[in-house]
């Protein structure tokens, strides 16, 4: 997959006017400051504490050269510059090269306008077409939205790790497994 590739352009309800694209080297400051946003705000992702350059450096890198060796599927969205939104099928290896993991995460003032359902729908058919049978993922019990999302799109619980991460509003919430055939 080619890096910085444009996809689309696509205007929100609200007039706002976003790139649809495939991310690039140069993204760096923009997904350092598009994470640490997120692990500010505690949303319910893994990381609970602030990355630092050199691991988000190393993080775009590897994703890169997923990406160019055609084992990473990503698109990101860009809005005035800055990047708001990240989605990516990542292939599993040896037995598993026909799994992919889905990861996604957007920014709080672009959520519940139906991005995610764009992104990944996306995200699915280029999946689909690349010759993937499996997508999986995984998603935090008090992920209410990422949940409804996931089954909206098809995806099945296949089963659940009780109380694996710590929060401070919720305290132990659950991590829950999906996947979706293609
Ligand atoms: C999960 C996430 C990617 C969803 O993206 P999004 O662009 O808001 O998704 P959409 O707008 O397409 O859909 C959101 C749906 O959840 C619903 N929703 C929102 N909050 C909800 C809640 N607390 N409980 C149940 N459903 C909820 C919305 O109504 C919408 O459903 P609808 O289209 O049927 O009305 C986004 O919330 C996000 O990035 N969160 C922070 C990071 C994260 O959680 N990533 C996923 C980790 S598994």
């Amino acid at each position: 997959m080619e890096a910085g590739k444009f996809i689309e352009e696509y205007i929100l309800k609200d007039g706002r006017k976003l790139i649809i694209r495939t991310p690039q080297l140069g993204d760096i400051d923009n997904y350092f400051l598009f994470i640490n946003n997120l692990i500010d705000e505690d949303v319910p992702l893994l990381l609970d504490e602030k990355v630092s350059y050199t691991s988000e450096l190393y993080w775009i890198y590897n994703k890169i050269l997923n990406m160019f060796e055609g084992r990473e599927i990503a698109i990101c969205i860009e809005y005035n510059g800055k990047i708001v939104a990240d989605a990516a099928i990542t292939q599993s290896i040896g037995r598993e090269k026909h799994v992919g993991s889905l990861g996604i995460a957007i920014a709080k003032e672009f959520r519940n306008m139906g991005l995610g359902y764009k992104l990944i729908s996306m995200l699915l058919e280029y999946a689909k077409s690349s010759g993937f049978k499996i997508i999986k993922l995984t998603v935090y019990s008090n992920n209410g939205a990422g949940i409804h999302l996931y089954e909206k799109l098809g995806f099945k619980e296949a089963g659940r790790i009780p109380k694996v991460a710590l929060f401070k509003k919720e305290g132990f919430v659950d991590v829950i497994t999906m996947y979706k055939e293609l």
